[in-house]
């Protein structure tokens, strides 16, 4: 939520700032703006509502020069998206240009507070608040530089920042900040890069610093980085390599990014299980796990937390652990969770499951289930996030940075990891014997090629998403480990292509949404050949009988629910708990191309965001 770039070094900043914002842009994209100082002192500021196009149209080919300069996409919070509301923020003298990613909960108190000591707003934000109040202690204290200025204002604020700030009157000088919202410092040769992720750096630097929360940095021309905690403790930086390939944030030929991630999902989920499953050995290893076997033999309980299509992922994890390792699961979203008053200790193992690792609920219950005693085992895409740095042990995805905003390849890198684990613990409990052990290695194992073999449907995928991209409204249906997936099917269909879209157990249909079917209501069902078919032919039946149209995704070979379906996606036989891996493709090309159909803006759907550091 929100993007965040920073420079300062002997290039010009302007043009690194604009590509930066560029790869940032999924985290927010309804307004842009940056600050440049130039080597004749002078703050060069500009801002616009849109997207970072938008702000260069509007600049109309004024390239400001110098090479420090911060620069900021916006998810808006306080306040509509506007010229005004847009970052980076001014101080009232105009020394200072600040941009933030994040909410400052007790803003209006402060503002009380500055307006009765003189200082005027002109946006609806809490960062234009932050901006003047390290402005009020710069100048209420002679003693007091902008890195110490800016930790004293950070004491008295309630809430998630990153900050980058510039001061017209320190050149050589950049100051930095985090809590509970990402920041990352790419380390060059006599230069910085600052962003919100590493996307931004990895063409110039792989040596990074990842900044903890209430930390503040200054990077400094002459004195290179010195990190402080907002309590004034000293912090040694560490430097990380980063493992990113620059080709893996690049679209590579795809019109869109969701469709490179699309496709990319044989090669993300083999990637996933590289390693780890040990056709060879017969054996798993999951480091989160063996190093902790005896917490995972006693377990008592499962919690799994998690928001959107990563809490679709946690729900099939629950059917994969009930069923290989007989432990109770519950899944949670993290949201509802941490403000509960959860049951919760020794003895429960909470599993966090996000793409981003950044995402504020699901951190938020991490946090809380640590403070009550669980162990906290995360399942995370972004290397080095927040919350892979603060669950005790974990597991990557390794799908490589995902940029389109609808999540693809990591849910299905999700549930590699997740099927991996629920068979690991399944062993190690002695649920699962040898023989079934050993058929499920293999299962797995031939995912890839069978999601592979399903992108060859695409064309057969666009004639049906030609056909019902008018339908206003639209049925997503599953049972057992496809009831997640009718969940997701219409969580991608609605985010991307604004339809209408509910996903319900099959079973449930009769409890309501039936009065919804005519014959203008597309209903998507997932009829593969598993333990419930029988009773999703009924359904289905159900459906025709009041002239509903019926697109099911079946087990190739499948005679009789082609027989009464309008259209049929055939996808491989697969163990039932992994049918997911499958049935779910054919719903995001289906989504994807009726969103392109429809001139959506794929990448960057409408008042979303990739990475909710919001709660
Ligand atoms: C939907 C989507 C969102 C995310 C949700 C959680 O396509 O991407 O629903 O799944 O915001 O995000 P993470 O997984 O980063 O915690």
């Amino acid at each position: 939520m929100c993007g965040i770039v920073g420079y300062l070094g002997e290039k010009e900043a302007f043009p690194l700032l604009i590509k930066g914002l560029k790869r940032l842009e999924y985290r927010g994209y309804d307004s842009a703006g940056i600050a440049v100082l130039g080597d004749d002192g002078k703050l060069q500021h500009h801002r616009r509502k849109g997207k970072v196009d938008d702000l260069l149209a509007h600049m109309e080919g004024r390239v400001p020069s110098g090479s420090l300069g911060i620069g900021h996409t916006r998810w808006a919070t306080h306040g509509p998206p506007n010229d005004v509301n847009a970052h980076p923020h001014l101080s009232g003298d105009g020394q200072l240009a600040l941009i933030h990613n994040g909410i400052i909960e007790n803003y209006h108190a402060l503002k009380e507070t500055l307006v009765a000591r003189g200082h005027t707003f002109y946006s609806d934000t809490d960062t234009e608040v932050l901006v003047h109040l390290i402005e009020e202690i710069l100048k209420s204290s002679e003693d007091l530089d902008l890195f110490e200025a800016t930790r004293v204002a950070l004491n008295e604020v309630v809430g998630a920042y990153a900050i980058a700030v510039v001061d017209v009157a320190r050149p050589g000088e950049l100051i930095l900040a985090r809590k509970s919202s990402p920041l990352v410092i790419g380390i060059g040769d006599g230069e910085f890069f600052v962003a919100s992720d590493a996307t931004p750096i990895i063409e110039y630097t792989k040596n990074v610093v990842y900044l903890e929360d209430e930390e503040v940095a200054k990077v400094s021309l002459s004195s290179g980085l010195k990190i402080r905690t907002i309590k004034n403790h000293r912090v040694t930086p560490v430097i990380t390599e980063l493992e990113m390939a620059m080709e893996s944030i690049e679209k590579g030929g795809y019109e869109h990014f969701m469709l490179k991630e699309i496709h990319e999902q044989p090669r993300s989920i083999a990637d996933c299980l590289r390693g780890r499953l040990r056709l060879g050995h017969g054996a798993i290893r999951m480091a989160g796990i063996d190093d902790h076997q005896q917490m995972w033999t006693d377990a008592q309980r499962l919690i799994i937390v998690a928001c959107g299509t990563s809490w679709h992922a946690g729900l099939i994890a629950e059917y994969m652990f009930e069923d290989f390792a007989r432990i109770p699961v519950e899944v949670e979203y993290a949201s509802e969770f941490r403000y509960r008053n959860p049951v919760i200790g020794e003895g429960d193992i909470l599993i966090a499951i996000s793409q981003s690792g950044e995402t504020a609920d699901t951190l938020a219950a991490i946090r809380m289930a640590k403070e009550k005693g669980a162990h906290v085992f995360g399942i995370c895409n972004v290397v080095g996030s927040s919350i892979s740095r603060e669950s005790h042990s974990g597991a990557y995805t390794h799908a490589g940075p995902e940029i389109g905003v609808a999540s693809t390849k990591a849910f299905t890198a999700q549930l590699a990891v997740l099927a991996l684990c629920a068979i690991r613990v399944g062993r190690l409990r002695g649920a699962l014997d040898e023989q079934r052990f050993n058929r499920l290695m293999v299962d797995l194992s031939g995912i890839p090629e069978k999601v592979e073999a399903l992108m060859q449907l695409e064309p057969e995928i666009e004639k049906i998403a030609e056909e019902f991209k008018n339908a206003p409204n639209a049925l997503f249906l599953g049972r057992g480990y496809n009831f997640p997936v009718a969940l997701e099917g219409a969580l991608k269909l609605k985010e991307i292509s604004y339809i209408h879209a509910e996903g319900y157990p099959a079973a449930e249909m009769k409890h309501g949404p039936i009065a919804l079917i005519d014959e203008n209501m597309p209903v998507f069902i997932v009829a593969t050949k598993d333990a419930h078919y029988d009773k999703v032919v009924s359904n289905i039946q159900e459906v025709k009988a009041r002239g509903g149209k019926v697109i099911a995704i079946v087990t190739a070979g499948d005679s009789e629910v082609k027989s009464m379906a309008d259209k049929t996606i055939e996808v491989h036989r697969a163990d039932d708990a992994f049918v997911p891996l499958l049935s779910t493709i054919p719903f995001q090309l289906l989504s994807y191309h009726i969103a392109v159909k429809l001139e959506r803006n794929v990448d960057q759907p409408r008042n979303l965001a990739k990475s909710v550091t919001v709660e």
